[in-house]
């Protein structure tokens, strides 16, 4: 495999003893088998009560995308996918994203790694021809929603010309989630008004991504929207991102799908076969499960060396929070981005509770050409920044990890490195999907079941009591 990720935690591992890694390894190895049972029971009609729900199609949703794409083109859905986005490219300059939680976190994550981190500001050639992304339905802040209505209104007022032109998907896997309904129905509404109401123009403008039934089905048949894609029974939604929920969206801002379903596909096969030590799944659960079992390191800090990847570590916070934190288990995620955060929270991850097991997250090359240090005349240098003649930014930021790091090892506190050679489609294709894997193998070895959210149905059943008032 070429520009695989690497995880390394040997910082960490000098801290704990290794012979509970050796220890632990038949329980690893037993719940890696038993995430392999589970793609077999899915297919079957007996799932025993205590595996449901099982949402464990992510696993191998990637390599069977590539299968279907690969015999039947574009009949298949990522063939469909690269259709309507492309008709979308085409058709708009505006593109916005409503949906939350799972619906929402994952492609923002895609956005922010994948995209120039000033896209919307870009003008369409330099953003290569793909609209400006906006995500809504994901809150029900009326500020929010008021400007982008605005903005809306105010940038798009001649719908012949494509710079004023906007299009919509609306993602919800049950279709009954409040804030991506009641944000649907407001933007519909706007997107009729503008291109005449029920036109055949405003349906094909908007895409809707759902399960196979639900209120937006039902809603989506009614209305005859030319394509609707599906969310599979099977894949949870903060399990989704490699299925239309992800891939659509990021189809139309042009992201490379095939190398991010590639990068999922080759980490699914990697963890399916490699024994520990060249397993990043597995060994990631190890270091990660022995801590928190053996130390009481409960705190799991995703620290992003990076402003583009904050979003992934959000998405991962979902991920572990709504997977694990179930029956008083499951450890704390918490997503920092550094350097930024070493100015806010360094100090308590220095020096506070010994709680906390720090996995960096670290692009080893940037897109862009390295930024040298300029040098300026002796008499302005009060800065004193002319001692860094000849380094780079880049080079500034591998001190400061090097630092940090070196400050937490100094004082006994555990560190490992997930390294990425560089941000594109194929590493962080492989970057989502160790996470995911590495979530559920933790929720099968802890005994809790990774899939469903019941925790979740509480406040919004007493939203919905009081708002019946
Ligand atoms: O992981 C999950 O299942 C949740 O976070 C859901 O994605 C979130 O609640 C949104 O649900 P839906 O897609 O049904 O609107």
């Amino acid at each position: 495999m070429t520009n695989s990720i690497r995880y390394d935690d040997s910082a960490a591992r000098k801290l704990i003893d290794e012979k509970w890694y050796e220890e632990l390894q038949p329980a690893l190895m037993a719940a890696r088998e038993e995430m392999l049972k589970d793609i077999e029971l899915l297919g079957s009609d007996a799932i025993p009560a205590d595996k449901q729900p099982l949402d464990a199609g992510f696993q191998n949703l990637p390599q069977q995308l590539l299968d279907e794409y690969e015999s039947q083109g574009s009949e298949s859905l990522l063939g469909r996918i690269e259709a309507k986005a492309q008709e979308l490219r085409e058709q708009s300059d505006r593109f916005v994203v409503l949906g939350i939680g799972g619906s929402y976190m994952g492609m923002r994550a895609l956005f922010e790694a994948l995209c120039h981190p000033l896209h919307n500001e870009l003008t369409r050639d330099q953003r290569g021809g793909v609209p400006r992304l906006y995500f809504e339905g994901n809150n029900v802040d009326n500020d929010s929603i008021t400007a982008l209505q605005e903005l809306l209104k105010t940038s798009c007022q001649d719908p012949k010309d494509v710079l004023q032109r906007w299009s919509m998907t609306v993602i919800s896997k049950s279709g009954g989630t409040l804030e991506t309904a009641l944000g649907f129905r407001l933007f519909r509404e706007s997107l009729e008004e503008y291109y005449g109401a029920d036109s055949e123009e405003s349906r094909s403008l908007v895409v809707p991504i759902t399960g196979l039934e639900g209120k937006l089905r039902n809603f989506s048949n009614h209305k005859g929207y030319p394509e609707v894609f599906p969310i599979p029974d099977n894949v949870g939604g903060r399990f989704s991102v490699f299925t239309s929920v992800g891939l659509f969206p990021a189809a139309v801002l042009g992201v490379d799908l095939k190398a991010l379903l590639q990068g999922a596909a080759d980490m699914t096969r990697l963890f399916n076969s490699q024994p520990m030590g060249d397993n990043p799944v597995l060994d990631y659960t190890a270091t990660c499960h022995l801590f928190e079992r053996e130390k009481n390191v409960s705190m799991r800090i995703l620290s992003t060396w990076g402003k583009r990847l904050e979003a992934l570590g959000l998405w991962y916070d979902q991920l572990l929070a709504e997977s694990l934190g179930k029956e008083e288990k499951g450890a704390t995620p918490l997503t920092v981005v550094n350097t930024r955060d070493l100015h806010s929270r360094g100090q308590q991850h220095q020096e506070g509770v010994r709680d906390k097991l720090i996995t960096n997250v670290i692009v080893e090359r940037p897109d862009s050409k390295p930024i040298s240090v300029p040098v300026v005349p002796e008499e302005e240098n009060q800065d004193q920044l002319n001692k860094l003649k000849g380094k780079t930014v880049p080079d500034v930021l591998s001190a400061a990890i090097e630092g940090t790091n070196q400050a937490y090892a100094d004082v006994h506190r555990p560190t490992a490195d997930l390294i990425l050679p560089n941000l594109d489609a194929y590493t962080v294709g492989q970057t989502l999907q160790m996470l995911m894997l590495a979530t559920v193998l933790e929720g099968r070895l802890i005994n809790i079941n990774p899939y469903g959210q019941p925790g979740v149905e509480a406040y919004k059943k007493n939203m919905q009591e009081v708002l019946s008032r």
